[in-house]
């Protein structure tokens, strides 16, 4: 007997010494994990790793995470070689509380360096708008995207891309693989919520990577379904960092790595599917068992406490009620809790009040799962009719995601309520920086053409680029916020649709701004492209002038900015026009280029304005812009105004509402 205690100790130590050779580093270079309990990782964001092993990149809404290796790989065998070949195998699974639909999807990356905090979710946590296809990055990933993003040009929302310094894909294909005996291709759901295996493998030799997907237990296919021909020499530093990145949206999505290989110059070791952790469950967790035992005893204190809860329960549904109709199941990972939205906001709380608009109170939020910053717009409204399409609108647009545009995250009804829920801009509108309290800079030229710019952007996404045309109806500074890098952002669009689903157009509302109006928008209530386009024109003019669209002189009368900047093109002095304020720093051809296409955009005949497409190209310098005289604008605004039997425009005001401000979703007061 005496033998057993130092043998099983002798055991234990030889068995410790071949499990922590086998969990870590078999070879410089080279590990296999299964599961992720214990071992060493960097991670950063929502990114843990659960008790039972598995490696969770996110876990809710609004999440982004990423794992790293610790330690750099070498790429090279000296830095002046070029890149080796290398091998990977990683299982994985993406749990969506919806079985449809999940976003935004998850990525294997090879990155310089372990900061990827400067990253959007949009780009899977790996790049951002500034610096998205510059070689400089240094990057290849293989992404799982499970979100169509036109931007980046996807074939689907279930794909899977080889990609290089770009959210654009190199190569990308449908998820699924080739079929060794029939050759044919199989189709796999990456929201499937089933654990999947890929392989990616890089060789050196004849630069190529090839990518295949199988679900899990399954052999690797002899096919892959990505097969690329890339020199990683021109691409990869000799030190860099693997790992995976994962980013969500609105909907609530785990994304999970249950294992990982890797090896340089050798294929990559094998997983043992039976080591893995196993998935958690899907849905309500089962009931426990001491539940069973207990009721009995319960039962007493129950019947006694029942009166109390019914009570309280009321209240509290009174507090927390909601309005939900059947046809909103559709809609459901759009659907916020009204509980969670008076959380955030901590009541609806004079504090967190961001500002008001025509539409209503705009609130500053913080999820309390997520911490993540929203700005929560309440909108009265009382009809229900028109809702469901109105609805079905702003989750279609919730789907549209575009760098310039503000994220529509999701919504909430109560009873004569509507709650949008958006992503929170924390430098505010663009209004704040255009006419500034006493004291606080304003922007100087080269901002202010990137704001230009990037609403112009935004603008022909919705007016060109998308499946279905979107009028936004009220272009305007305080429309446009700001994120935290300056970007201009266009928020509310489509939301004055709400308004234009009355029946008798006598009675509808015309939506949008005094100023911003173009004539035939004020003579027939009808919006088009083309009335959006006479806006932006008012707006580079407003930028560019840093003046109002209309403004009283000290007699009164009223004035055109249009009117008082196509003076200065009439004296040949258009450069004069421009704000003060920017004195020095700025570039004479851009301001020139902005003003010119100011007006042409808020020309009052609706043909002689440009499409968004053109305009584009001519901010950008692909296209110059058509020679403009004074002549082209031998009406006036208000002389157009005047002829059609309005005195002033200040008439104009009792037939529309001018709706709400965006500069309420924007941080600051
Ligand atoms: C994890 O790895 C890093 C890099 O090698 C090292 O600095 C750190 O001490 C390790 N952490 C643990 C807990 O072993
Ligand atoms: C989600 O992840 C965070 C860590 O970033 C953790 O604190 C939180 O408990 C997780 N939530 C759930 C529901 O697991
Ligand atoms: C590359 O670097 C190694 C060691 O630094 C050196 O021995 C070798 O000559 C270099 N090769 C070339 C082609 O410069
Ligand atoms: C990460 O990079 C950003 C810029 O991209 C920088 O502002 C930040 O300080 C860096 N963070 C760390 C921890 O190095
Ligand atoms: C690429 O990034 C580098 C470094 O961040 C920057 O200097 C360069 O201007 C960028 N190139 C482009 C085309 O944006
Ligand atoms: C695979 O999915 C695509 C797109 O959803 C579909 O067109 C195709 O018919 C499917 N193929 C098979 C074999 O199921
Ligand atoms: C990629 O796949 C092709 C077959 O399509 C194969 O010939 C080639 O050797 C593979 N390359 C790597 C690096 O696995
Ligand atoms: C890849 O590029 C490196 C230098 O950038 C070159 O030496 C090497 O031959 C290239 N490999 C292939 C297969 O073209």
């Amino acid at each position: 007997m005496s033998w057993t205690k130092p043998m099983s100790s002798l055991l234990c130590t030889i068995l410790s010494l071949v499990l922590i050779l086998e969990a870590f580093t078999t070879s410089h270079g080279e590990f296999v994990y299964h599961g992720f309990s214990g071992v060493n990782l960097t991670l950063d964001g929502n990114a843990m790793v659960t008790p039972d092993g598995i490696l969770e990149l996110t876990n809710d809404t609004i999440n982004l995470g990423h794992a790293f290796y610790p330690t750099p790989q070498n790429f090279r065998k000296f830095s002046n070689s070029t890149v080796q070949s290398f091998s990977l195998s990683f299982v994985f699974a993406i749990l969506s509380v919806h079985d449809d639909i999940s976003a935004d999807g998850m990525a294997f990356f090879v990155a310089p360096s372990k900061n990827l905090s400067n990253t959007w979710a949009q780009y899977i946590g790996l790049l951002n708008s500034r610096n998205d296809g510059n070689r400089s990055n240094h990057m290849f990933a293989v992404e799982l995207d499970t979100t169509q993003n036109d931007e980046f040009k996807d074939i689907d929302n279930n794909h899977v891309g080889i990609n290089i310094n770009s959210l654009i894909s190199l190569q990308a294909h449908h998820t699924g693989y080739y079929d060794d005996k029939s050759g044919f291709f199989n189709n796999l759901t990456l929201i499937s919520g089933k654990a999947m295996q890929v392989w990616a493998d890089y060789d050196g030799e004849s630069a190529q990577i090839n990518v295949t997907l199988a679900h899990l237990g399954a052999p690797k296919s002899v096919r892959p379904l990505l097969s690329s021909s890339y020199n990683f020499s021109d691409v990869l530093r000799d030190q860099s960092y693997i790992g995976f990145s994962a980013t969500t949206g609105a909907i609530s999505t785990r994304h999970c790595v249950l294992g990982w290989s890797f090896a340089m110059n050798s294929p990559a070791p094998a997983i043992d599917i039976s080591r893995l952790p196993k998935l958690p469950r899907l849905g309500p967790k089962p009931r426990s068992k001491t539940l069973d035992i207990t009721l009995p005893i319960a039962t007493a204190i129950f019947v006694l406490a029942a009166g109390t809860v019914v009570v309280l329960l009321v209240r509290r549904r009174l507090r927390y009620m909601e309005l939900q109709e059947d046809w909103e199941v559709d809609f459901g990972p759009h659907r916020f809790s009204f509980k969670d939205m008076y959380h955030a906001t901590e009541g609806f709380n004079k504090n967190n009040l961001l500002g008001v608009g025509g539409f209503g109170k705009v609130y500053k939020g913080v999820l309390q799962k997520s911490k993540v910053p929203v700005a929560i717009k309440r909108v009265s409204h009382e009809s229900t009719q028109g809702m469901k399409k109105f609805i079905a609108e702003v989750v279609s647009i919730g789907k549209l995601r575009h760098r310039n545009l503000v994220p529509l995250l999701g919504y909430c009804r109560r009873k004569g309520q509507l709650l949008l829920v958006y992503d929170y801009m924390s430098n505010g509108s663009l209004n704040k920086y255009l006419y500034p309290e006493d004291g606080k800079p304003s922007l100087n030229w080269a901002e202010r053409f990137h704001v230009i710019k990037g609403v112009a952007f935004g603008l022909l996404y919705l007016h060109e680029k998308w499946e279905k045309v979107v009028i936004h109806r009220d272009i305007k500074p305080s429309n446009v916020l700001l994120d935290s890098e300056m970007n201009g952002k266009l928020g509310d669009f489509g939301l004055s649709r709400l308004y234009d689903h009355g029946t008798d157009p006598q009675t509808t509302h015309m939506v949008g701004t005094m100023g911003y109006l173009a004539p035939e928008l004020v003579r027939t209530g009808r919006a088009s492209t083309s009335t959006d386009v006479f806006a932006f024109g008012i707006f580079l003019l407003e930028v560019t002038c840093g003046q109002r669209p209309i403004k009283k002189d000290s007699q009164g009368n009223q004035h055109s900015l249009f009117d008082w900047v196509l003076q200065f093109l009439h004296n040949s002095s258009l450069i004069e026009a421009m704000d003060s304020r920017l004195q020095a720093d700025f570039n004479i051809d851009e301001v020139c280029l902005v003003l010119k296409l100011g007006l042409l955009c808020s020309h009052p005949f609706t043909n002689a304005r440009p499409s968004m497409q053109q305009v584009m190209e001519y901010l950008e310098g692909d296209t110059p812009i058509p020679e403009i005289s004074s002549r082209h604008f031998s009406f006036t605004m208000q002389a157009l105004m005047q002829s059609k039997g309005f005195e002033s425009p200040d008439m104009l005001c009792p037939q529309f509402t001018s709706i709400g401000t965006f500069s309420e979703l924007s941080g600051g007061r």
